[in-house]
Parts: C-alpha cells; structure tokens; sequence
C-alpha cells in the first residue's frame, strides 16, 4: 500500500448500460475518491474481446463471456488514485456474485457469474495491458 497514484481499467459491462446502472456504479467510485480519468462507451469487437480477456482463451466459460461482452455497448473508464487497483477489486466484490457481500458492486446488483456489472484491471501489469487496449494518451486527463 503506498501513496503512489495508479490507474486501473474498468468496464461497466452490457448489463450495467442495459439496466441503466452506469451513473450509480460511476458514483460509487467517484464517491470514494477515486478520480475519472478516460471514459468512453464502445462496443466490443470479437479481437477487443480476446485481447482483453485474453488470459481466459481455452478456458470452458469463454465462448459465452466473449458473446456476453461484445453483445452491446459498454462504458470504459480509467480510474486513478493511491491503490486504485485494489480499492477497485475491493469495491467490484468477488467474481460470483453469489459470494459477493451485501455493500460490494457485485453484491448489491448481481445475481450470476456471467452478468456481473463491472470489470477491475487485477494488477498493476493488467492495468497497463488493458488501459492500451481502450485509450491513447491524448484520451487519458
Ligand atoms: P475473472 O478474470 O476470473 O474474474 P474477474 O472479472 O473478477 O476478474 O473472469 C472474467 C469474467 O469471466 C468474470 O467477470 C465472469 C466470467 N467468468 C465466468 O463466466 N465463469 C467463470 O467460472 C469465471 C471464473 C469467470
Ligand atoms: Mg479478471
């Protein structure tokens, strides 16, 4: 744990546009302190896809995560702030939202693995791999 700012990759998947979450999630974040850094909304290509989740390829739940991901529009944000990474992951909850507590992101507004609301980059290597994905510089503040 450090003071040294950092940023972190996060997703507000098609289920957060589809069910009108963006602004509530968003608040979340922003309302811990963490500070918004790049936002646009995309829709996912099959190759955006893969490279984003590329750790998962082979993987049995892929095929459907890949469908999942690229069937609508998303919002990508870079978030920044002193142990952003963790706070972010701490805040998402754990991946099935069956586990997540009550007070996490996944916990409060998810109920299946598959439709859980929001993505966190896990790591500082992750991060940058992912923010490369979505932003040049020029779009970073
Ligand atoms: P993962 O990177 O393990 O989780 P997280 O999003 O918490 O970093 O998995 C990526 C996504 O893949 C996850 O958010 C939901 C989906 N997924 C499944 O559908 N089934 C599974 O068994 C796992 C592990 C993940
Ligand atoms: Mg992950």
């Amino acid at each position: 744990m450090s003071n040294i700012s950092e940023n972190t990759l996060v997703l507000l998947k098609p289920d957060t546009v589809l069910r009108k979450l963006c602004g509530e999630i968003l608040s979340r974040f922003e309302r811990k302190g963490l500070t918004l850094t790049a936002l646009k909304m995309l829709k996912l290509t099959p190759e955006m896809a893969a490279e984003h989740y590329r750790e998962h390829i082979g993987k049995p739940f892929y095929p459907d995560l890949v469908e999942f991901i690229t069937s609508g529009p998303i919002v990508a944000l870079v978030l920044t702030g002193p142990n952003a990474i963790k706070t972010v992951r701490t805040m998402m909850g754990p991946t099935n939202p069956v586990d997540a507590p009550p007070g996490t992101i996944r916990g409060d507004y998810a109920t299946v693995m598959s439709n859980n609301i929001v993505h966190g980059s896990d790591s500082l290597t992750s991060a940058q791999r992912e923010i490369a994905i979505y932003f040049t510089d020029q779009e970073m503040f």
